[in-house]
């Protein structure tokens, strides 16, 4: 029997299904991987180096200005049809969850809910200093012209810098995500992982923890990464396509947009 129809079967006999995913998700949405060249202003930066609390200490101007560009680059993005596929499974009758290393919204502006965020949110803001949450306005929000740095608000409180809320190189993943990413994925009868390296720990651990607990999972890549063990399925190929096509094995009614392989 082939993969996908494994695979397929897999998703017929399960009942909760955690999708964990990774860059590669977002990749046909036209969000670079953190294998992909930087373009443009970034070309002669390493994110490794500007995703961490030392850089932002050592040069707050060119991180803030670093993600401000990212959030501008992620709100041009639409979900691909990788996204769009999670919700329409739990629309046929699944109970579906998200838990992503993405800090992009793509998977909220696809439908799905709930979506657990390991590594935090582009979208959010907090104090480098109190750690308290804050809100920016508009201007502030004022994507840099080429080749232009902009400075990061300060806290209104303690007037200390303001940082995305994100999860920094060498920091510790927020709490609460990640008991609501253990909970559902040592409830899950499958877990299907998608476009992940599955290198950066603790997260790159959660296949191991659902098939400790007793479920399938499956890992969709561009290159094979499974493991090959008894309870593992890998597809090959582009998430958007794979997805499409293990719905449709499974007897899910999807609408494929043009141009997507099926
Ligand atoms: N479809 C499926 N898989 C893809 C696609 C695609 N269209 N494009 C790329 N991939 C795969 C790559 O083969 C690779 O295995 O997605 C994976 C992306 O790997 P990374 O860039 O390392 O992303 P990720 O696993 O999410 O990184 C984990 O590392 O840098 C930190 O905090 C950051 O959350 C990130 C974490």
């Amino acid at each position: 029997m082939s993969n996908l129809l494994r695979a397929a079967e897999a998703l017929r006999r399960s009942k909760t299904v955690v999708f964990f995913t990774g860059a590669g998700i977002s990749a046909d949405s036209g969000i670079p991987t953190f294998r992909d060249k930087l373009t443009g202003l970034w070309v002669k930066h390493d994110p490794q180096r500007l995703e961490t609390a030392d850089a932002f200490r050592a040069n707050p101007t060119l991180v803030w200005s670093w993600y401000l560009w990212r959030r501008h680059q992620v709100n041009q993005a639409k979900p691909n049809s990788a996204h769009l596929s999670i919700p329409r499974l739990a629309d046929a009758g699944w109970d579906v969850s998200v838990v992503t290393q993405n800090i992009d919204d793509l998977h909220e502006r696809a439908g799905s809910s709930p979506v657990v965020h390991l590594h935090g949110s582009l979208m959010d803001v907090k104090c480098f200093g109190c750690h308290r949450p804050a809100e920016l306005s508009p201007d502030q929000l004022a994507v840099p012209l080429e080749g232009q740095l902009i400075e990061p608000p300060r806290c209104t409180r303690c007037n200390g810098r303001l940082r995305p809320g994100v999860v920094w190189f060498r920091e510790n993943l927020p709490d609460n995500a990640w008991r609501s990413a253990v909970r559902l994925v040592r409830a899950c009868d499958l877990l299907v992982s998608v476009g992940t390296s599955g290198v950066v720990m603790p997260a790159a651990g959660i296949p191991d923890m659902a098939l400790a607990a007793g479920a399938t999972v499956i890992h969709v890549n561009l290159e094979d990464v499974g493991m090959d063990g008894a309870d593992e399925i890998m597809l090959v190929g582009p998430a958007g396509g794979v997805l499409l096509a293990l719905l449709q094995a499974a007897g899910v009614a999807v609408l494929s947009p043009p141009g997507v392989p099926t």
